[in-house]
């Protein structure tokens, strides 16, 4: 008998401070209009002090096990997909799990940028696959507003904070029906942080660290091969386009989700949207417009999400799921 995984309950956290399109116009030469037009984007949520990608990830966590009337002592698997870990060791999975004090359970981080969401989700649902794990936290955690170039706004008015989860079970019912995880490394110049360890920071505000993308071509790639991961998703568990409740896509930029939703033939009011509230927030974003989804009540029990996100590496994933 197949052990499906089970979502039994989702969470999420934002920082306190909102930065809107206004607040960006004092900071460099944009204005309102353009980011709506471009993006969709009206604001975004900044990390303040004290706010870090595990204490975000944290609070998300805790939601996440209320909502499905569990606690830390339940879990024995967490996974935390990061792009923006607190420290490089000990993992932000590490992290979360000593502020759960859930010690001792297996934790790890998954690096896959805006993927990160998916690719966690791929991961987790393949341990409780497997018969060894029964309950898993996934998080999605992100503070990229920590390596954004301030003074680029080609980049900066896209990126916000926050954080996601997603509590899963193993269960004899459907749950996730299938994940599909792909990566191109061909394409790192075209989305990259400068930096890293190895190859060593700079001595320049923030070690030299800031995001760095050729938007136009980042566009274009990512909407073909959505639309491929779709066709890919659908064939994979033999359903037809019109077998979709709701998209819930990664949150970049609004012309790439309705190019999506195109794609499927689906209604915007199938989809769920809130880059528009949170700006791109990478591996946070697909776990945060779930839960707004949840929570708000649109996506009911029986229903079937298709999960999509696409991101640096390039690196682009898809989970059906059956709530
Ligand atoms: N405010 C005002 N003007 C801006 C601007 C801003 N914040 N950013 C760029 N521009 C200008 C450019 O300088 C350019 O001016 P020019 O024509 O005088 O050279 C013009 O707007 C068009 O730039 P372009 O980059 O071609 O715009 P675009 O339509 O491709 O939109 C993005 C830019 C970044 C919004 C869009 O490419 C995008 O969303 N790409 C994908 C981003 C993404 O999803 N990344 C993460 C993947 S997970």
């Amino acid at each position: 008998m197949r052990i499906y995984s089970k979502i039994l309950g989702t969470g999420s956290q934002l920082p306190e401070r909102i930065m809107t399109n206004a607040d960006l116009e004092k900071i460099v030469d944009t204005d309102d209009q353009w980011i709506r037009d471009r993006t969709g984007i009206e604001q975004r949520h900044v990390a303040g002090d004290g706010e870090t990608t595990s204490t975000l990830g944290l609070a998300a966590a805790k939601k996440a096990l209320e909502a499905s009337g569990l606690t830390a002592d339940d879990i024995d698997l967490i996974v935390v997909g990061t792009t923006t870990p607190d420290l490089v060791f000990p993992s932000t999975a590490c992290l979360i799990q000593k502020g759960l004090g859930c010690r001792g359970i297996a934790a790890m981080d998954v690096n896959a940028a805006c993927s990160g969401s998916i690719y966690a989700l791929g991961v987790a649902d393949k341990f409780i696959q497997s018969g060894q794990h029964k309950r898993a936290l996934v998080i999605g955690a992100e503070t990229l507003t920590r390596m954004v170039d301030w003074n680029d706004r080609t980049t900066c008015v896209l990126f916000g904070d926050g954080a996601s989860a997603i509590v899963l079970e193993g269960s004899e019912e459907p749950g996730v029906l299938s994940t599909h995880l792909h990566a191109d490394g061909g394409y790192d110049h075209l989305l990259n942080a400068t930096v890293g360890v190895s190859t060593g920071l700079k001595n320049e505000p923030n070690g030299g660290l800031k995001i760095r993308m050729k938007g136009n071509e980042v566009f274009k790639t990512a909407v073909t091969t959505l639309g491929r991961i779709v066709k890919e998703t659908l064939k994979a568990n033999n359903m037809k386009k019109t077998d979709i409740d709701w998209l819930i896509p990664h949150q970049a930029n609004l012309r790439i989700i309705s190019a999506t939703a195109k794609k499927l033939s689906m209604d915007m009011d199938q989809v769920i949207v809130t880059v528009n509230k949170h700006g791109n927030t990478s591996a946070a974003s697909v776990g945060l417009a779930l839960d707004e989804a949840i929570r708000s009540g649109k996506v009911a029990r029986g229903d079937v999400l298709l999960l999509e996100a696409f991101g640096g590496g390039f690196t682009w994933g898809s989970a059906l799921i059956k709530y």
